[in-house]
């Protein structure tokens, strides 16, 4: 069956006590056992509820794994995959990543011991040098946030896999609908679903998927232990989102189009970063191992800092806000917004300087989003 097809059945089979055509809400703590040791599947909701195992399966399915396990948040699915690590153990990290993953990564997880080293992951050399005997881990996302840099997954997924270690891949930005990591030989995908998947801006969640058996046993075991996991009516309103993600990232994936061409001929913007256009860097990777380019263009102000923060202040349609992937235009000033953990040394190395600005461009009409862009260039020009 196809995305479409599966993204509204897949793990959504009439309820099996009613006959409710849609999962239902199984708002409940525990589950009535038949008997000492006879339980009908569900035993406690931290452990497993059914609503959350509609949107797991439903999830695994779009990524092709076989196991899925959804979270209270992108980050708990984030840390949830950190667990696959142990004190002494080594991650390589592509250095361009969500300021959040890299909070946990640099000031949590060292306490615990798990060393880290940030790699330019665009240079497969560097990623395959930064390999040490100790490493269990390579960490990516691709596209990058928020500079929309394309890294090799088939290529960091044989360095990993040749090192012994896995390759994990943050997929928010792209979505299952634009890219498998795991058909691409990755061993574990990590989603914040609060972003595209979930889709209205009404949900944080996570999840994490894996073909791999024993991968999943570790996995679930951890997330049991820690108890990280969603309530039902999260994973229930994440589960109508995922109904029509085929539908909105089309759209997305149309309108970054229009508005990153509206950009691109506007004197006031100095550059324009979108996969979807022939000379970035990453174009020739991006059709290879995406089957689109996404929602997010993110633009350089060519008046700097003073440009670029008015800008953000100036848009009526986009709202100044953290996040990416709802079906609204958000405008972000990744600086001090998504990516305020990194130091100002540090985001000037990676390209996030003070000038750029993040767009999540969302489904509205694609003219009416290129005009409000259009009368807020308009008055940082005047100001
Ligand atoms: C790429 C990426 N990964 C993970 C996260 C964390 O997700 P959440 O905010 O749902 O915890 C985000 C949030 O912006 C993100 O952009």
């Amino acid at each position: 069956m196809n995305f479409e097809t599966l993204a509204i059945h897949a793990g959504q089979a009439a309820d099996s006590a009613t006959g409710a055509t849609i999962v239902p809400v199984y708002q409940t703590v525990t589950f009535t056992q038949d008997a000492l040791g006879a339980d009908r599947g569900f035993v406690y909701s931290r452990s497993g509820n059914p609503t959350r195992q509609a949107l797991e399966t439903c999830l695994a399915t779009l990524e092709g794994a076989r196991f899925g396990l959804a979270y209270a948040s992108g980050m708990a699915a984030v840390a949830g995959a950190m667990q696959l690590v142990k004190a002494g153990d080594h991650v390589v990290v592509a250095d361009d990543l969500y300021g959040g993953s890299y909070r946990l990564f640099s000031k949590i997880l060292p306490g615990y011991d798990v060393r880290f080293s940030y790699v330019d992951a665009t240079r497969l050399a560097e990623v395959a040098k930064a390999i040490t005997p100790e490493t269990r881990m390579v960490w990516i996302e691709s596209p990058t946030n928020p500079m929309l840099r394309l890294i090799d997954i088939a290529a960091c997924a044989e360095i990993a896999r040749s090192a012994g270690a896995w390759l994990v891949v943050d997929n928010t930005f792209a979505t299952p609908y634009l890219q498998n990591p795991i058909a691409l030989g990755a061993h574990v995908v990590v989603h914040s679903t609060t972003k595209y998947i979930g889709g209205h801006s009404d949900v944080i969640g996570g999840a994490v998927l894996v073909d791999d058996e024993a991968l999943h046993a570790k996995l679930k075991f951890a997330q049991n232990a820690t108890g990280g996991v969603p309530g039902p009516w999260d994973a229930w309103l994440t589960l109508r989102g995922v109904k029509t993600l085929a539908l909105r990232m089309r759209q997305h994936d149309a309108n970054a189009q229009r508005v990153a061409e509206f950009a691109r001929g506007r004197a006031e913007i100095a550059a324009v970063h979108h996969p979807g256009f022939p000379d970035h860097p990453g174009h020739a990777l991006a059709r290879r191992q995406m089957r689109g380019f996404g929602g997010i263009v993110t633009i350089e102000v060519a008046g700097g800092a003073a440009a670029a923060r008015k800008l953000c202040e100036s848009t009526q349609l986009f709202s100044l806000g953290e996040s990416l992937g709802g079906v609204e235009s958000l405008i972000g000033y990744p600086w001090s917004m998504s990516h305020a953990a990194f130091a100002a040394e540090e985001k000037r190395r990676k390209g996030i300087s003070e000038a750029v600005v993040r767009l999540s461009v969302g489904l509205e009409d694609a003219s009416d989003l290129c005009d409000d862009l259009a009368q807020a260039l308009d008055r940082c020009r005047a100001s």
